[in-house]
């Protein structure tokens, strides 16, 4: 697979790909300081819950190097203050805010402060590297559970770049690819801001797998007429009972998949899962500025002072979800009891 990866780290330097140019241009972009970080996750250069996680990770190790002090104290103050501000850059998507307390959690006792430098460090890249392995395996039960299933829908950007590699929802159809497996994906645009069109149609042609794009109004009829056998999506939060935020428009297409009776998958690593909330309604949903909705390519295309309502996240309630595909298995419903399970994770964990 030769796509470009989202996020690069050499030498404590951290490139993002810019994900606002494509798929135009391909600009890797470095990232200096905190704010430069902050700048990349809200204006989403990187986005997609497990890459925003690992770039957060990175951005917070490479700043915790500047700390000028040999007090633990005040070294774990710093740490505290700058993981809070770039958790607040994004609420949805836990992994964000999962991959900052691992990083808080590995210098927990640490005797140095130096060796606290070096363990963030090491902990980021441990964060990276499972992220790649979680995606592959993800990967491969997908394909397993998708057996002979060719037509399959998705939604925004699940993808190699906005993971470490291979993607979640994406991820069986570039190994599928690899091996000679001839999907044919259905891709929704994904409004308001293009991640179907500009990413996952650039990301699955890369691949040489066969991608159609579609409006986000046209999947109803694109199922019937298509023959379309399975809607597959990533996930932001998946919390205690199943229920699962993902880019708005998720909980249409499960709502359709429901109408049509064709299986409907989530595909999220462990880090997507956050078992301190127990039911959907309690996930924070992030709303946008209203000019993602009222200009398009910087063009307007609503009356000036237009009202806008724009959740950039919906939550698909779990009894409309067949099976949510992790790297530590498949979960099939009851989730209130397969989740805890699969992942031994207890409840408030
Ligand atoms: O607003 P975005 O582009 O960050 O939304 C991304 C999604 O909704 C993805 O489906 C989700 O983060 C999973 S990415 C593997």
């Amino acid at each position: 697979m030769s796509i470009p990866l989202s996020i690069e780290w050499n030498n404590k330097r951290l490139k993002i790909l810019d994900q606002q140019k494509l798929p135009l241009e391909v600009d890797y972009l470095t990232l200096e300081t905190l704010e430069d970080v902050y700048d990349a996750i809200i204006t989403l250069k990187v986005r997609g819950a497990p890459a925003i996680g690992i770039t957060a990770s990175h951005g917070l190790a490479a700043t915790a190097q500047r700390y000028e002090t040999n007090s633990l104290e005040q070294f774990h103050q710093l740490l505290c203050k700058d993981a809070t501000y770039l958790a607040e850059s994004r609420p949805t998507a836990v992994n964000l805010v999962w991959a900052l307390e691992r990083l808080r959690n590995a210098v927990q006792n640490a005797a140095t402060v130096q060796e606290a430098k070096e363990r963030l460090l090491e902990e980021a890249e441990i964060i990276h590297k499972e992220d790649e392995a979680s995606c592959r395996t993800i990967g491969e039960f997908a394909l397993s559970l998708l057996g002979d299933v060719t037509k399959v829908m998705t939604i925004c950007n699940a993808g190699t770049i906005a993971t470490a590699k291979y993607g979640t929802a994406l991820a069986p159809f570039h190994l599928g690819s690899e091996r000679g497996k001839q999907f044919q994906v259905f891709a929704c645009e994904t409004r308001p801001v293009f991640q179907g069109s500009r990413l996952t149609v650039w990301e699955l042609q890369q691949s040489g797998v066969d991608v159609t794009l579609i409006t986000d109004s046209m999947a109803a009829h694109t199922i019937g007429a298509k023959g379309i056998e399975a809607i597959i999506v990533g996930a932001d939060r998946i919390v205690a009972n199943g229920d699962t935020a993902n880019k708005i428009g998720t909980f249409n297409l499960a709502l359709l998949a429901a109408a049509f009776q064709i299986p409907f998958y989530v595909a999220a690593p462990s880090s997507t899962f956050d078992l301190t909330i127990e039911s959907g309604e309690k996930i924070p949903i992030e709303e946008r500025p209203s000019e993602e909705i009222t200009h398009i390519a910087g063009k307007q295309v609503a009356p000036n002072d237009t009202k806008v309502y724009n959740p950039a996240f919906d939550v698909t309630p779990s009894s409309l979800i067949s099976a949510i595909i992790t790297e530590k298995g498949i979960i099939y419903p009851e989730y209130n009891e397969n989740i805890s399970a699969i992942l031994s994770l207890e409840k408030g964990d």
